[in-house]
């Protein structure tokens, strides 16, 4: 009983909100600036490279954390909520009144690096490619999410993977929803111009 208790400290741990807390350490915040959003992209674009990068670090530490915490204990299935969970606790966080405050790709990005790794190699591969060819971080992961659905069937993952691919992917797509709009009205900001939502 007591071991279920990882699954709330896998939520807890994914609502650490790490570009929030750099943001302060910098007296900025991330959340007026930029896209809003408080994720690595946005702290790249708002607060500079190196405190992206160690934002995109935290993140995606968050769900290795989480997910390779909850597998131990509970083994594939747990894993795959304990991951989930942290994406939630990163996306709607209840340190902030349960407000959509991230898109779950960075810490998505550890979940799966931990539970489907080859699946997670052609992801990074697509998102590369896709922002340095559009310039679009956004266009990047949501491409990626995409890819990660499509090659868990390639890869012939067991269908828990199967299913974290769909609703974890999914997820990441549905939160990229104002992205998508700005990509098509043409405002969404290019990686490494200082300028957003
Ligand atoms: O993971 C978030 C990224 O894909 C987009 O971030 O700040 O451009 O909305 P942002």
């Amino acid at each position: 009983m007591f071991a279920y208790l990882i699954f709330l400290l896998a939520y807890l741990l994914g609502a650490l909100p790490s570009a929030f807390l750099a943001g302060k350490i910098k007296n900025i915040d991330v959340r007026k600036h930029g896209s809003g959003n408080m994720g690595a992209t946005n702290t790249f674009r708002v607060l500079g490279p190196l405190w992206g990068i160690g934002v995109l670090a935290a993140d995606a530490l968050k769900g290795v954390l989480a997910a390779y915490l909850c597998w131990l204990v509970f083994g594939p299935w747990g894993g795959i909520a304990g991951g989930l969970l942290a994406m939630l606790g990163h996306s709607f966080n209840p340190y902030f009144g349960f407000k959509r405050t991230g898109k779950g790709a960075a810490c998505g990005l550890g979940v799966i690096v931990v539970l489907v790794p080859k699946v997670t190699i052609v992801a990074l591969v697509v998102f590369i490619l896709v922002v340095l060819v559009s310039r679009y971080v956004s266009l990047g992961s949501i491409l990626a999410a995409v890819t990660v659905i499509i090659m868990a069937f390639v890869f012939q993952e067991p269908l828990e993977y199967k299913v974290l691919a769909l609703v974890g992917a999914s997820t990441v797509i549905f939160l990229h929803q104002s992205n998508i709009k700005r990509i098509l009205n043409g405002t969404e900001a290019k990686f490494g111009k200082n300028k957003g939502e």
